[in-house]
């Protein structure tokens, strides 16, 4: 357990959107921003010279790398970074600077939802290459309380996304749908622990996905895995404070793709509300969850380590109350160890009118401060294989 204990760390700089600095750069065609009117002075808005930039690197046909140099930059608007019409093949995003939002709401104002900071749509390759400078003497910003997405891919293939480091986004941090081989590797998210819905990275309706070397500290899920994702990696991931990771809400409507092949393996889990979660809506939906393992998992104080709930209702009203109609199949969970929070360390509220099936449990050992936890379990069936504590549920 030593091992996983290695990814948990502990920063302390806080200000709004951190990316930084790569290493030397090669031969490839280069683009400097600041010849585009960016200003590293954290003054003047810089998102016409951002977009200004990625159209003449669009227009390259070689490979091209698009350079941010040191320095604050202002984006005060969302940054659209289209692909759809590039020559380019190949662009990579250099950033060796900040870029941040306004701090004043009030200036972006207008729209209540779904305001973003930065969107990637219809690229075909991609690499947003940075790589995580310490910021000594960084202050607290006040949370403010509008809707800002930090990173949103769109409709994008072979996305390689490195060293981001993530700060007080207002809502996702990190949004991938619509996008088939992206990678995400050696990201850190932040955002208060109170703060709702800064999910760290949310995944929907999309294919060979995954996530390796990740510190994700929020309000809200540390990776949400949403209806249509299929072959997620998950490895080496730190979680806490925030919800866990969670596949899920599903039955958010009756017509729903499947989640489907994903791995989670090399995680921690610090203080969190959950540790592994699946939720559904209790609402008829023709999706479901199938092929799901979740391997070599420390829970430290976590509320729920194990929790399928199909009855979930946040706020409980207003809820549809039917039988969840997700099938949850062939899930399986091995090598859990650590401490829960509350008693139940181990809760499956299956549906009963598609119970849980083909769940697998081995190598489970969870505890309630030095004291045996419990398990609450409906409709599941499945089998354990060899130390499984607490046992009960199969
Ligand atoms: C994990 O990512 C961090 C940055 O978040 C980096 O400093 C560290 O070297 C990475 N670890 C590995 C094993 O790649
Ligand atoms: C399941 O996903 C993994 C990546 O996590 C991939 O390597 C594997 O090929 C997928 N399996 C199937 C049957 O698609
Ligand atoms: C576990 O977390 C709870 C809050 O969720 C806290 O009150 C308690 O002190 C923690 N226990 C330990 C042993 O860290
Ligand atoms: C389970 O974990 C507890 C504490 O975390 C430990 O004392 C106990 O020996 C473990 N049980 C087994 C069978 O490994
Ligand atoms: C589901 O669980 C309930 C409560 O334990 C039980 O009455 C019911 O028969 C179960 N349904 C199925 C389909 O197993």
């Amino acid at each position: 357990m030593a091992l996983f204990l290695s990814f948990v760390r502990v920063f302390s700089i806080v200000i709004p959107i951190i990316m930084s600095h790569f290493g030397q750069f090669d031969a490839r065609t280069s683009l400097n921003v600041l010849s585009f009117g960016a200003k590293p002075n954290g003054m003047v808005d810089s998102v016409k010279a951002f977009s200004d930039a990625w159209d003449a690197a669009c227009g390259v046909v070689d490979s091209v790398v698009i350079y941010v140099p040191r320095g604050r930059y202002l984006v005060s608007g969302e940054v659209r970074f289209e692909g759809e019409s590039c020559r380019s093949h190949e662009i990579t995003l250099r950033i060796d600077g900040t870029l941040f939002g306004p701090q004043d709401y009030k200036l972006l104002g207008k729209k209540k939802t779904g305001l973003v900071l930065v969107v990637f749509t219809m690229l075909r390759f991609l690499e947003v290459l940075l790589m995580l400078r310490e910021q000594p003497g960084g202050i607290a910003k006040p949370m403010v309380t509008i809707a800002l997405k930090t990173l949103r891919f769109m409709d994008s293939y072979n996305v390689r996304i490195k060293g981001v480091l993530s700060l007080n986004s207002q809502l996702f941090h990190i949004a991938i749908n619509r996008c088939r081989n992206i990678k995400i590797e050696d990201v850190r998210i932040i955002a208060p622990d109170e703060s709702p819905n800064t999910d760290g990275i949310h995944i929907q309706l999309s294919t060979d996905i995954e996530v390796r070397n990740a510190s994700i500290k929020t309000g809200d899920d540390c990776i949400s895995i949403g209806p249509g994702t299929k072959n997620l990696m998950v490895d080496g991931i730190t979680c806490g404070p925030g919800h866990g990771i969670s596949i899920g809400s599903l039955a958010k409507s009756t017509e729903e793709q499947g989640v489907e092949n994903v791995t989670v393996k090399r995680a921690v889990f610090v203080r969190t509300d959950n540790g592994l979660r699946i939720k559904s809506w209790p609402r008829h939906s023709n999706g479901f969850v199938a092929r799901v393992r979740f391997l070599g998992v420390l829970m430290v104080n976590v509320s729920y380590p194990i929790l399928i709930d199909q009855n979930y209702c946040p706020g409980d009203s207003s809820c549809p109350s039917q039988e969840s109609g997700i099938k949850i199949n062939d899930v399986i969970y091995s090598g859990i160890m650590g401490t829960s929070a509350t008693k139940v360390a181990i809760k499956m509220d299956c549906s009963e009118q598609v119970p849980c099936t083909g769940i697998r449990m081995q190598a489970i050992n969870l505890t309630y401060y030095g004291e045996a936890a419990e398990t609450s379990c409906t409709n599941v069936s499945g089998k354990q294989l060899g130390l499984v504590t607490p046992s009960g549920c199969l």
